[in-house]
């Protein structure tokens, strides 16, 4: 062989070693264009037992049991106790300064009508799409609803076409602040405005407070509180009582703080027990997750300010009433040490599964595209876990984040509880979370009793970084769900 061909020989030789696996791995990242979630990734059992049929690591049709998802219903017997019709279109919003962005709008609004439920009450909604483009769904932030009322596209039903309509029932069972929005291209239709505010009042209204909501959504970068930007006004009497209902709709998290002591009374719609008024602190609210303060107005006719972060803010008092910029505090409230225990209703160091969800972040392929992706115990998607619970399981989980981002983690149907950060013990109120932070750097210790049946999302509530592939289920024993990503319904949940 003359020493051209050799040469010809190597160069191709280590060519090819550079980039079969190269070509591997881009390979490896695609997932074809219809697929259930059932079938990605590899199953975690958490140290559980393994069903049947559950095999370890297996890639053909893992897991799937006898219940459908679309079975997991409230009582379709019953009537509703409160009726509302949604209807989605591609629109010009019209935000209250009078500026102009295009976005999404339900019943010509965004954010979307307030929906308000008493606890007990069941409420049936029926969405339809009159033109947004890639079909649309809801989904209830926070609510532990039954499984196929969750409103993912490709896992709990369809994406929901122009001219097509849905109907999502279910029972209110726990009083607080939620928000509803769409789970079908999320990272796109949330951030233009396919959402709106919910709450659920408790059985026994609290008297002689006056409720604020107060939505925080970023439209075409432009921070708003229910939609109206700056100062935004609330008239009530001076020396009112209010409850501020602070809802984190952006991809990253909001501090606020006010011009007078607050106290917070719940995070994630559960009342934090034996909270106590926070002066000269701001409070971190996560990404999707929500925190009701409470607030004295002042009785001398001036407002009460109340920030969302730092370009927006409720004034709250009598009509015209004015109050002055407040700077933020140096330092925020830590939620780990506020108020005072109480009992969890189960024992977490008895638990049946301890999973893992470690965030990190590294070169390679998602769905064939180069990049730095997020992974998940060292996987990247599409090879992301399957937390495998049966009901009535009693699960920890560590949540650790060392990718250089914060992440808002949202498990999906179940609130947990925050056992420990850093190895710090959790040693004030519970806080019963289904957006948490995690900031870099941090490690949480959470637990949670699978009480709620079906295939339920965990995910980064960052929208962006879901799509790109932050994304993992957990999935109960004897569930399976026949929807599928992609498809002719095109559905595509993040
Ligand atoms: Cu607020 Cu998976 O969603
Ligand atoms: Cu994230």
């Amino acid at each position: 062989m003359t020493k051209e061909r050799w040469r010809l020989l190597v160069a191709v030789a280590a060519t090819l070693a550079v980039v079969a696996p190269l070509a591997w791995l881009w390979q490896a990242s695609r997932m074809p264009g219809e697929y259930s979630v059932m079938e990605m990734g590899y199953v975690d059992h958490g140290g559980g037992p393994v069903s049947a049929g559950g095999g370890e690591g297996g890639q053909e049709g893992h897991h799937g049991g006898p219940t459908s998802v679309a079975d997991l219903v409230d009582d379709p017997d019953r009537d509703a106790d409160v009726e509302v019709e949604l209807v989605a279109e591609a629109a010009e919003i019209t935000l209250a300064s009078g500026r102009e962005v295009e976005g999404y709008t339900l019943n010509d609004v965004s954010p979307g009508p307030m929906i308000r439920v008493r606890e007990g009450q069941l409420l049936e909604v029926q969405l339809r799409n009159e033109s947004v483009e890639g079909g649309v769904t809801l989904h209830w932030h926070g609510v532990d609803v039954p499984n196929a009322e969750d409103g993912v596209a490709g896992v709990t039903q369809d994406a929901v076409g122009i001219g097509e309509e849905h109907t999502y029932r279910w029972v209110a069972d726990a009083a607080g602040t939620y928000w509803y929005h769409s789970h079908q291209i999320s990272h796109e239709q949330v951030i233009r405005g396919l959402l709106g505010p919910l709450v659920v009042e408790p059985r026994k209204p609290e008297a002689g407070v006056v409720d604020v909501p107060a939505l925080a959504h970023t439209y075409a970068g432009g921070r708003t509180i229910n939609g109206d930007d700056g100062d935004v006004p609330v008239t009530v009497e001076a020396g009112s009582r209010v409850r501020v209902r602070v809802i984190n709709t952006d991809n990253g998290p909001v501090r606020t703080w006010a011009s007078a002591p607050y106290t917070v009374a719940a995070v994630d719609a559960r009342d934090l027990n034996e909270p106590t008024p926070v002066a000269d602190r701001w409070l971190t609210v996560t990404a999707g997750g929500r925190a009701d303060l409470m607030l004295d107005v002042p009785e001398d006719g001036s407002a009460l300010r109340v920030q969302v972060g730092a370009a927006t803010a409720l004034v709250i008092g009598p009509e015209g009433a004015e109050a002055p910029p407040v700077p933020e505090p140096d330092d925020g409230l830590d939620l780990l040490s506020y108020g005072s225990p109480a009992d969890l209703g189960f024992d977490p160091d008895e638990a049946d599964r301890d999973f893992e969800y470690s965030i990190g972040r590294r070169p390679g392929f998602v769905q064939g595209k180069p990049g730095l992706w997020w992974t998940i115990n060292g996987h990247m998607w599409p090879n992301v876990p399957m937390f495998m619970v049966a009901e009535g399981d009693v699960v920890r989980m560590t949540i650790d984040n060392h990718s250089g981002d914060v992440h808002p983690m949202h498990l999906h149907g179940h609130h947990a509880v925050v056992l420990s950060r850093d190895g710090e013990e959790a040693t004030g109120s519970p806080i019963w979370f289904d957006s948490l932070d995690v900031q870099d750097g941090e490690s949480y210790e959470v637990a949670f009793v699978a009480d709620n049946p079906g295939v339920w999302m965990d995910h980064c509530h960052n929208l962006q970084h879901a799509v790109d592939g932050l994304v993992a289920h957990l999935m109960y024993e004897g569930v399976s769900t026949p929807y599928r990503i992609g498809g002719d319904a095109a559905n595509h949940p993040e």
